[in-house]
């Protein structure tokens, strides 16, 4: 299967896709990741993607006249790859009806919480500002919400009295990089069924 990863940071996660790929190898993993799309360029994502010889795309909201039309440059940008599944790893862009008219249905995201608490841009900060004793994170199908698509499988990471965002953030995403790397194999290697907000994995 046929992989396009979409990044905005430091592109951890999708270090954690190739470092696995590399490892068990692509047929054994049943996917590869074929190109590395970002919103922005200057981002250690991207780099990542250099270093391991991947086509690389950046769409910039700034460069298009309005939204749909970076929508559909990212749409057109991805689907240039031939993915058969796209993979949000820390892309911090709300896709729209374009974009979800391409890949809905097999546009994989992760969050750093345990959806539905805490949706959005900061759901680490939200949750440990909230004093909640337990977070963790969210592997989804994407849908025409924020962080609201169907969950195919969630990691529960504890929340320390002495943790701060950052502290708390790196230790999701230890749990989140191996939820994403098992996901995202099990999901290229034996299919899915999604009926409603129910996801099945054979
Ligand atoms: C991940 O925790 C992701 O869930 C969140 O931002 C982080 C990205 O980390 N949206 P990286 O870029 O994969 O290191």
């Amino acid at each position: 299967k046929r992989l396009v990863v979409l990044v905005s940071g430091s592109g951890t996660n999708l270090q954690a896709l190739l470092d696995e790929i590399e490892a068990a190898g692509a047929d054994a993993y049943g996917a590869e990741v074929v190109a590395v799309g970002a919103d922005r360029t200057g981002i250690a994502g991207l780099e990542r993607a250099e270093r391991a010889g991947l086509a690389t795309f950046v769409c910039r909201v700034k460069d298009h006249a309005s939204r749909e039309e970076w929508d559909r440059a990212l749409a057109e940008a991805t689907a240039a790859h031939e993915p058969d599944l796209v993979v949000s790893a820390g892309f911090m862009k709300i896709v729209g009806k374009e974009f979800l008219a391409r890949f809905g249905g097999r546009f994989v995201n992760t969050h750093p919480a345990l959806l539905p608490s805490f949706p959005g841009a900061h759901g680490v900060r939200d949750a440990l500002a909230y004093g909640a004793k337990v977070t963790g994170c969210t592997v989804h199908f994407v849908d025409d919400g924020v962080d609201t698509g169907p969950i195919i499988a969630q990691g529960v990471v504890d929340i320390r009295d002495e943790d701060d965002e950052s502290a708390l953030h790196e230790r999701i995403k230890e749990v989140e990089r191996s939820l994403l790397v098992e996901v995202v194999g099990r999901l290229a290697r034996h299919g899915y069924r999604i009926e409603g907000r129910k996801v099945s994995i054979p």
